[in-house]
């Protein structure tokens, strides 16, 4: 027996608050029964319903994926271009943690644990995502030190962030950066680099939280070993 906010909020379908005030405001049902008592436990063979949505509880599926370019970071794409679901062979409902461009490779986690993913994406849990920029130019100290100090971007300051030249290369006149930020803004890496002048020319997230795609090539996933589940709970509970 669960509680009623736990299993929504499991779901998918909302964050476990959100799910409190549902239950409050007397919008859930179950077995037809509205329930807005916040203590109500609930097992599996009870059906949930808010509105006329039926609540699931398939069983939970991690996934880490080597995104590679040209495919979305969404469940379905109006301009039907390749998404990340699309790569993956499963009957369940995944979705993914956050977001990565179209062109950004690397670490990518889907699931269709709601908590979870509400949690690792919550701003207050500060997730480090690792990305490495290859940019044009040689990348100064400067830039790095005002970058990793907070830019504005889209009106707002980026929180304090890790940022390092890690090779510039001659030849093409290119650096080699990383960069360690907890936030997840819209194409936060590209304009926080655009912010100190800089184009990225290719990015990719080399860890999300302890996760690192070593050993995957570009497009294969892996399943997340219950360790590696229960690590990323311990991380942001
Ligand atoms: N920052 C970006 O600019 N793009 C991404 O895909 C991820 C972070």
């Amino acid at each position: 027996m669960e509680r009623l906010q736990k299993v929504i909020a499991n779901s998918g379908y909302c964050s476990r608050r959100k799910a409190e005030e549902l239950i409050s405001d007397g919008k859930v049902r179950v077995n037809g029964q509205v329930i807005s008592e916040l203590g109500f436990k609930v097992d599996g063979n009870d059906e949930i319903m808010i509105g006329n949505k039926v609540i699931s509880r398939e069983e939970k599926e991690y996934i880490l994926l080597n995104k590679p370019r040209g495919v979305v970071t969404t469940t379905s794409d109006e301009k039907n271009r390749k998404t990340v679901i699309d790569l993956i062979d499963t009957d369940k409902r995944l979705y993914p943690v956050g977001r990565l461009d179209y062109d950004t490779t690397g670490a990518l986690l889907l699931t269709n644990d709601g908590e979870l993913t509400n949690l690792l994406i919550h701003p207050r849990n500060k997730v480090d995502k690792v990305y490495i920029a290859k940019v044009k130019g040689f990348f100064d100290k400067e830039s790095a030190l005002t970058m990793s100090r907070g830019v504005v971007i889209d009106g707002v300051k980026t929180a304090k962030s890790f940022v390092k030249l890690r090779k510039y290369d001659k030849k093409s006149d290119s650096s080699i950066v990383e960069v360690i930020i907890h936030e997840g803004k819209n194409h936060q890496v590209k304009k926080m680099f655009e912010a100190v002048g800089f184009d990225v020319l290719k990015l990719k997230r080399e860890m999300f939280a302890f996760l690192n795609v070593n050993g995957l090539k570009s497009g294969e996933y892996r399943y997340l070993s219950v360790k590696e589940v229960k690590q990323l709970y311990s991380l942001v509970k």
